[in-house]
């Protein structure tokens, strides 16, 4: 059974209100188990244990919070090279849009590929105009439907790609279910 870890760092709860909804999305797919972590929670056990993870951090001066990335530096730092080939995304809330939450997300996949994670990206729509191309992004609290609706496609997708590659199950893969797409236009 694939194996889903939600790992977020949270300052002012807005970053775990996306994260109850990534795991949320996750949960959608049969056949996957879904496990949320706050950071300060989180153990390099929990990194091993998943086969996919999707990490979310505030955005703090356009990247990712120290917090986070105190977890990959000093909890993960001597498991670097033993956790290779497990499928990862981002997600971020931000004070405002314009405020850098795709460079934060960017900078989450930095560090996830730099661990030799297999990172994605989302074609579909969460809606007509949003969507999560480098991962879900808010601005505050995801309170928007489309905003909402994103954060749940992005932990779908990776409960999607989990049950492909860890678990072997075409049927899971995206374009193999072309009534579950929202693609814009
Ligand atoms: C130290 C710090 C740096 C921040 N830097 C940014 C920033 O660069 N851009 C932005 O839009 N918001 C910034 N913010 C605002 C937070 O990203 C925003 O409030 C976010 O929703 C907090 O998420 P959280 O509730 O999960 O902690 C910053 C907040 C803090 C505390």
């Amino acid at each position: 059974m694939g194996k889903v870890l939600v790992l977020y760092h949270s300052a002012s709860g807005n970053t775990g209100k996306m994260a109850e909804l990534v795991a949320a999305g996750a949960s959608e797919i049969p056949g996957i188990e879904v496990r949320t972590r706050e950071v300060d929670a989180a153990t390099p056990e929990d990194v091993y244990w998943c086969d996919g993870l999707a990490v979310g951090s505030p955005t703090n001066m356009g990247i990712l919070s120290w917090k986070m990335k105190r977890f990959w530096d000093e909890a993960m730092f001597h498991h670097w090279g033993k956790v290779d080939g497990k499928i990862a995304c981002a997600f971020s809330s931000a004070g405002g849009w314009g405020g850098g939450a795709e460079m934060a997300c960017q900078s989450l996949l930095t560090v996830l590929i730099n661990f030799g994670f297999l990172v994605f990206g989302v074609t579909d729509y969460g809606g007509t105009i949003t969507t999560a191309h480098y991962g879900a992004i808010a601005a505050r609290e995801p309170r928007d439907a489309e905003i909402r609706n994103t954060c749940r496609l992005l932990g779908r997708r990776l409960a999607e790609w989990v049950a492909v590659v860890a678990d072997g199950r075409k049927d899971q893969h995206p374009l193999a279910k072309p009534e579950s797409r929202t693609l814009p236009g």
